[in-house]
């Protein structure tokens, strides 16, 4: 009887010692447990004299219960001291200023982009994308140029494979338009064109453009020139006027290069004119017949015009950047200028 109240008191002793629930946990175990020193104890009753062995049995299984009960009770007391050392551990003071997120802005080409669908949008034009992996026959072929036409080495083409290549021109989209759509329409696309061209500070091997083009009944010369007109007073100032000179492109007759006159100078000629009092946007034109028959449209009763222009050209003139390799180069002590 004595062992079992020894055994008892070096459990409890140990349990006042733990100082943590995992502690706690083997010394359960080393008492408690199937080879606990107290469960051992119950083996023990086969060597007690046969009158004993009942009330040795009630005494172990007693002081078992007794020290279960102080384990779960210690066991209550720890796990809250662990769980307030923890909140204490964890706090967090909701009262602190929060640290500064870095919000992202639009690059300056996209923020052009975005002006251009405003001003096209608001002019009726309707947007359509236009894929950046496109077709010889949407690049060239459906835009009148003959196979093997020397106009086609004007844009050093990536070619894929023999019919897929990187358009060289978003002109590419009006197949696209036409085989979807039934005039009267008016509509644009913006963007990536490819050439393999030598990079210097006015060209890049990728670039933007937008072209847009329209087809109605008894469309001529005049309605280009007045909606180009308008497109660019409204990008680039009210006093702004569009030239057109006679210039050379298969899906346009007759075909023109635009110019505007200079929004910084009025004219009068300035450094991002070069002196000239003009600056160069992009070609147009009336859509050629050939095209508009290939899509079987009546050309007795419709036709059309079109025009195309770099986008990079107009944060260029903007802002006064100099070369347009800036814009592809993700440099963020350029970028963060046109926040
Ligand atoms: C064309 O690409 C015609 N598709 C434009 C057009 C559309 C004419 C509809 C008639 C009717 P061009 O090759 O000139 O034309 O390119 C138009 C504009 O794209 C240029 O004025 C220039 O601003 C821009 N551009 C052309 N090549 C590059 C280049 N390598 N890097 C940067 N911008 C370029």
């Amino acid at each position: 009887m004595d062992a079992i109240a020894e055994v008892e008191q070096q459990a409890l002793t140990e349990i006042g010692g733990s100082k943590t629930t995992a502690e706690l946990r083997e010394v359960e175990l080393k008492y408690l447990g199937k080879q606990g020193l107290l469960t051992g104890l119950l083996r023990q009753i086969g060597s007690q004299p046969p009158e004993q062995r009942k009330s040795f049995g009630q005494q172990v299984n007693e002081a078992k219960d007794r020290v279960q009960q102080i384990i779960d009770e210690r066991q209550q007391g720890l796990k809250g001291g662990e769980q307030a050392e923890r909140f204490q551990r964890e706090a967090i003071d909701v009262t602190m200023p929060g640290r500064p997120v870095a919000a992202g802005y639009e690059h300056v080409l996209q923020q052009a982009e975005n002006k251009i669908k405003a001003v096209l949008g608001g002019l009726g034009f309707r947007f359509h994308h236009t894929p950046e992996l496109e077709q010889f026959k949407y690049n060239f072929a459906v835009l009148n140029y003959p196979r093997d036409h020397p106009a086609m080495d004007d844009q050093d083409t990536f070619y894929i494979n023999d019919d897929l290549l990187l358009k060289t021109q978003s002109t590419s989209f009006q197949g696209h338009v036409f085989e979807s759509t039934k005039p009267p329409f008016r509509a644009f696309t913006i963007g990536r064109c490819y050439r393999n061209e030598a990079v210097d500070r006015t060209h890049s091997h990728t670039f933007h453009q937008v072209d847009a083009f329209m087809v109605d009944e008894k469309v001529s010369m005049a309605h280009l020139k007045g909606t180009l007109g308008l497109f660019a007073r409204a990008m680039f100032g009210e006093n702004v006027t569009v030239r057109f000179r006679p210039d050379f492109f298969p899906f346009v007759e007759p075909g023109v290069d635009y110019a505007i006159s200079c929004p910084f100078c009025s004219g009068e000629g300035c450094a991002v004119c070069k002196q000239s009092g003009w600056i160069e946007l992009g070609g147009a034109g009336l859509v050629h017949p050939n095209i508009l028959e290939h899509f079987g449209i009546d050309t007795e009763r419709y036709s059309g015009f079109a025009f195309g222009l770099g986008v990079e050209r107009i944060p260029l003139m903007a802002h006064g950047i100099d070369d347009l390799r800036y814009f592809l180069e993700n440099d963020l002590r350029f970028l963060e200028q046109f926040r």
